[in-house]
């Protein structure tokens, strides 16, 4: 009865495992740096608010062997709780995964029930406790069959032999490992080929912004000076004109920012940040870190809003309009000079 009432969990968490892994794999911002949903722009994310950001800056600096990990980790859970082979270690796997999320993308959520990977850490448990329950699962097939073939099938477990039973664990465990290696390389092999054939994500065109490809690892430093800062530049509604002496980080050309339209770049504080022009001269930029939980935000053409939990910000003063954050995005003083925008 257990094993049928732990079905259910066994399908819903190992389709998402298994789905959240080929998503990754086929994804080509996922391991493209100068993407901001990279996981490399994920992990720099991360960092500033993350309890374990010091485990978070070792992985960051292997972010794609990293990233590989996760999306493997989740293909191989998520096929191990399907098949129900392996299904202990199996859901053990899938709660440190969850776990990491929780202590890095979900870290700060509030209230913590809102973020999705405290629920997944609590939903692995059972698995943990009671594997695949002996239903739907092919590691019960397999032992099955071994007992049979080993004309064991007939007599309770409690008087079987050790030995026998040994020999049995062994039949066991290389036929399973071998469905398991089969299963995962062919998983690989439909995340590879959907990559290979798959385009650019939706997030990455999503509101008509031109998305001149941000760096994480961009620590540039801003290069103004204070004599070189001229005053109108210190105005929270800077929109300089273009007579102004170029100051500041020069960050593209103005012309990459139509009427209506965001422009993508790299702050200097290594945030990706969005530039919009509202009105025609008039250039506003945001950090698109989303101040609930961390996660980029999308501009959609009249205003920000975060795929993760669904805070929309305005376009105009990144002030909250809905969603569970309560802060305004950052927003950066721009200023255009000679046809250029600058971060001052
Ligand atoms: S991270 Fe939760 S709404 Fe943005």
């Amino acid at each position: 009865m257990s094993g049928w009432a732990l079905l259910p969990l066994r399908l819903f968490l190992g389709f998402t495992l298994l789905y959240a892994g080929l998503l990754k794999l086929s994804d080509p911002n996922y391991f493209d740096a100068t993407s901001s949903s990279s996981v490399q722009s994920q992990m720099f994310l991360a960092i500033k608010h993350s309890p374990i950001s010091f485990l978070v800056s070792q992985a960051a600096e292997h972010a794609t062997l990293a990233g590989l990990a996760i999306a493997v980790g989740e293909i191989a859970v998520g096929i191990s709780v399907l098949l129900g082979v392996w299904s202990r270690l199996g859901a053990l796997g899938g709660f440190l995964l969850s776990l990491s999320f929780f202590l890095t993308v979900s870290w700060g959520t509030s209230p913590y029930f809102f973020g999705p990977d405290i629920v997944f850490m609590a939903a692995f448990v059972p698995l943990i406790l009671a594997g695949h329950g002996g239903v739907w699962s092919l590691e019960a097939l397999i032992r099955a069959r071994a007992m049979r073939g080993s004309g064991l099938a007939a007599r309770p477990i409690a008087q079987v032999a050790p030995a026998d039973l040994a020999v049995v664990d062994r039949r066991v465990l290389l036929r399973t490992g071998g469905v398991a290696v089969g299963a995962g390389v062919l998983a690989l092999l439909v995340g590879g080929v959907a990559r290979t054939f798959g385009g650019r994500s939706p997030s990455e065109s999503a509101g008509g912004a031109a998305t001149k490809s941000p760096s994480p690892s961009s620590s540039a430093k801003p290069s103004t000076s204070p004599s070189a800062k001229p005053t109108a530049a210190s105005s929270p509604s800077a929109s300089a004109s273009a007579s102004a002496k170029p100051v500041g980080t020069k960050i593209g050309a103005a012309t990459d920012v139509p009427i209506g339209k965001a422009f993508a770049f790299d702050a200097p504080d290594g945030n990706p940040a969005y530039v919009v022009q509202p009105a025609a001269g008039t250039y506003l930029a945001f950090s698109r870190v989303c101040t609930h939980q961390g996660c980029s935000v999308d501009f959609t053409g009249q205003e920000f809003q975060c795929p993760c939990h669904g805070a929309v910000f305005t376009a105009d003063t990144g002030d909250p309009i809905s969603g569970p954050v309560q802060s305004p995005l950052q927003r950066y003083q721009v200023t255009e000079s000679g046809g250029s925008l600058y971060l001052v």
